[in-house]
C-alpha cells in the first residue's frame, strides 16, 4: 500500500514536471486568441464605415511612399466583417475560452465625435460579441489598437493634441454604454508604447515620424513627440477608468486594463553596469505607461534620461492617475541582451531612444534564443518567467493577462524563404514555441502570480501593418484570394490542450 502511495505521488509529481497540462492552470484560466479590427475586417467602406488612418496610409502610393511592404491594404484582409459567424463557429472549433478583438473607431463614429453614432457599426460588434456569447467564448475587447477616425489625424494631429483625450473617452464611454452589458473585460489600449515610438520615432505607422529623414517617413522632432503622444495616451486611460469606475463598474461588473508591448532584456555581461542597463530598458517599456496608472508619475530612470523631454503631470492629473489599472495586458514577444553603453559608444536602441543600451542578439558568441525562421525573433521562453515575475513585484500582483505570444514567429513568406501551403500548416515550430512559452508561464503562477488568460496572437493569418500578407502568424490558414480558413496544426494543438485531452509533452 505504501508503495503505491509513493510510486503514485512519485508519478504525480514527475508528471507535472515533465509535461504541461491544461490542469497547471486554475480552472477559470481564459485560452484565447487574439485579432485587431483592421487586420481582420475589411468592408472598408461598407455601411458608412469612416476611414481610419490606416485606410488612407495603405493607399498612400508611389516610391518614396510605398507604406506597405508587398504593397496591399485592409480593404478586405480576412473579410471578417462578412465572415464573423463562420469565424466563431473556428474559435469554438478549437475550444477557446476567449477572443480578444478590438473595435474600428471609425465603423462606430466615422469622424470622432465631429459626426454621429453609425448605427451599423453598432450592429455589427452586437452580432459579434452575442455569438461569442452564445459559444461561451468571453471577449475581450480593445478600444483602441492602433487605427483612429482619419478626422481626428487632419483635424488636430491626433495623438499629439490633448484634445485626443475627449475623442477618446467620447468613445469608450459609447462602448460601455452598447456593449458594457456583457463585455466584462475592456482594454483601452493596445500597445501604446510601441505605438507611441513607430508612429513619432521608427515611422512605419501614420502619420509616419521618424528621427532620421530618409526618404520614407517625416523627419519629425523625435526627442518630444513620441513622449506627448503617450502622454496623452496614459491620460485618455486614466479619464476612461475613472468614468468607467464612477458610472459603470457597479452596474456592468466589469474591468479595464490596458495592454503593453513587452520585451525582456538580459545584462550581456554580468556586471553592475548591464544589470543597470537592464532596468533602464525595462523602464521604458512597461513602467513608462504602468508606473504613472498606479503611481502618479513616469519612472525615474525615464526623467533622467529624458528630462524636460517627458511631460510632467499636474498635481490634479498625478491625482487622478494613481490606481487607474484593474489589470495588466502584456503582449511579449522578443528577448535581447543589454550594456551598458554611457562611457562608449553604441547603438541607438529605437525603442528605448537614449544611447544608454544598445542590444545584442549574442553572447560569447552564443545566441540569446533559438532564431526563429523570419529571422526577426529569437525564442526565449524562459523569459516569460521572469517578465511576469518583474511585473508581480512591482505592481503588488496584479491580475495579469498574456494578450498576445506567438506571432513573429516562422512559417513567414518572405523574399528568400519559398514557403509552401503544407509548410505553412504544418507549423509543427509554433506548437514547440506557445507550450515553451505556456510551460515557463505556469512556472510563475506556480510561485503565486496572478495571471488570468493566454492569448495566442493570432486567430488567423492576417494583414500584418508594414508586412502587408507577407508574414503568417495564425493557428489558422487564411488563403487570401479564396478566403477559405484551415486550421494549422498549431490550432489543432491548442484544441486538446485547452480541453486537456491528454498530457501534452
Ligand atoms: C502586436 C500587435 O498588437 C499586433 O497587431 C501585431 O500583428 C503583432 N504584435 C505581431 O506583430
Amino acid at each position: 500500500m505504501a508503495r503505491l502511495f509513493l510510486l503514485l505521488l512519485f508519478s504525480l509529481l514527475h508528471s507535472s514536471v515533465t509535461g504541461l497540462r491544461r490542469s497547471d492552470f486554475p480552472p477559470s484560466f481564459l485560452f484565447g486568441a487574439g485579432s485587431s479590427s483592421y487586420q481582420i475586417e475589411g468592408a472598408y467602406l461598407e455601411d458608412n464605415k469612416g476611414l481610419s488612418n490606416w485606410d488612407v496610409f495603405t493607399h498612400i502610393k508611389g516610391a518614396s511612399k510605398g507604406n506597405i511592404d508587398d504593397g496591399s491594404n485592409g480593404d478586405m484582409a480576412t473579410d471578417h466583417y462578412h465572415r464573423y459567424k463562420d469565424d466563431i463557429e473556428m474559435m469554438h472549433s478549437i475550444g477557446l475560452t476567449s477572443y480578444k478583438f478590438s473595435l474600428s473607431w471609425s465603423r462606430i463614429l466615422p469622424k470622432g465625435r465631429f459626426g454621429g453614432i453609425n448605427q451599423a457599426g453598432i450592429k455589427f460588434y452586437n452580432n459579434l460579441i452575442n455569438g461569442l456569447l452564445e459559444k461561451g467564448i468571453q471577449p475581450l475587447v480593445t478600444i483602441n489598437h492602433y487605427d483612429i477616425p482619419e478626422e481626428l489625424q487632419e483635424r488636430y494631429n491626433s495623438w499629439l493634441n490633448p484634445e485626443i483625450q475627449e475623442d477618446f473617452t467620447y468613445f469608450a464611454e459609447l462602448c460601455f454604454k452598447m456593449f458594457g452589458d456583457r463585455v466584462k473585460h475592456w482594454v483601452t489600449f493596445n500597445e501604446p508604447n510601441l505605438l507611441a515610438k513607430l508612429e513619432y520615432f521608427i515611422g512605419g505607422f501614420p502619420p509616419n515620424r521618424c528621427s532620421e529623414p530618409n526618404g520614407k517617413c517625416d523627419y519629425g522632432n523625435s526627442s518630444t513627440e513620441p513622449y506627448i503622444a503617450a502622454h496623452n495616451m496614459i491620460l485618455a486611460h486614466a479619464k476612461t477608468n475613472n468614468i468607467y469606475r464612477k458610472n459603470y463598474k457597479s452596474k456592468q461588473g466589469g474591468s479595464v486594463g490596458i495592454t503593453i508591448h513587452m520585451r525582456w532584456y538580459e545584462p550581456l555581461r554580468n556586471i553592475t553596469e548591464d544589470h543597470l542597463a537592464v532596468s533602464r530598458a525595462l523602464s521604458f517599456e512597461a513602467p513608462w505607461f504602468l508606473d504613472p496608472l498606479f503611481f502618479g508619475d513616469y519612472p525615474h530612470q525615464m526623467r533622467q534620461i529624458l528630462g524636460p523631454n517627458l511631460p510632467k503631470f499636474t498635481a490634479g492629473e498625478e491625482k487622478l492617475l494613481k490606481n487607474q489599472i484593474d489589470f495588466i495586458g502584456v503582449n511579449h514577444y522578443q528577448t535581447f541582451y543589454v550594456k551598458d553603453c554611457i562611457y562608449s559608444l553604441c547603438d541607438i536602441d529605437p525603442y528605448t531612444s537614449e544611447a544608454l543600451v544598445s542590444e545584442s542578439t549574442e553572447r560569447n558568441g552564443i545566441p540569446i534564443g533559438k532564431l526563429t525562421q523570419d529571422a526577426n525573433t529569437y525564442v526565449v521562453p524562459s523569459s516569460m518567467e521572469k517578465l511576469v515575475m518583474y511585473l508581480k513585484e512591482r505592481y503588488n500582483n496584479i491580475p495579469l493577462y498574456i494578450t498576445e505570444n506567438g506571432g513573429l514567429l516562422g512559417y513567414a513568406q518572405i523574399p528568400n524563404i519559398s514557403t509552401t501551403v503544407e509548410e505553412i500548416i504544418n507549423d509543427t515550430e509554433r506548437i514547440n514555441y506557445i507550450r515553451d512559452y505556456l510551460t515557463y508561464l505556469s512556472f510563475a503562477i506556480r510561485k503565486g502570480a496572478d495571471v488570468r488568460g493566454y492569448f495566442v496572437w493570432s486567430l488567423m493569418d492576417s494583414f500584418e501593418w508594414i508586412s502587408g500578407y507577407t508574414i503568417k502568424y495564425g493557428l489558422f490558414h487564411v488563403n487570401f484570394k479564396s478566403l477559405k480558413r484551415t486550421p494549422k496544426l498549431s490550432a489543432k494543438w491548442y484544441n486538446k490542450f485547452i480541453k486537456g485531452y491528454e498530457q501534452i509533452e
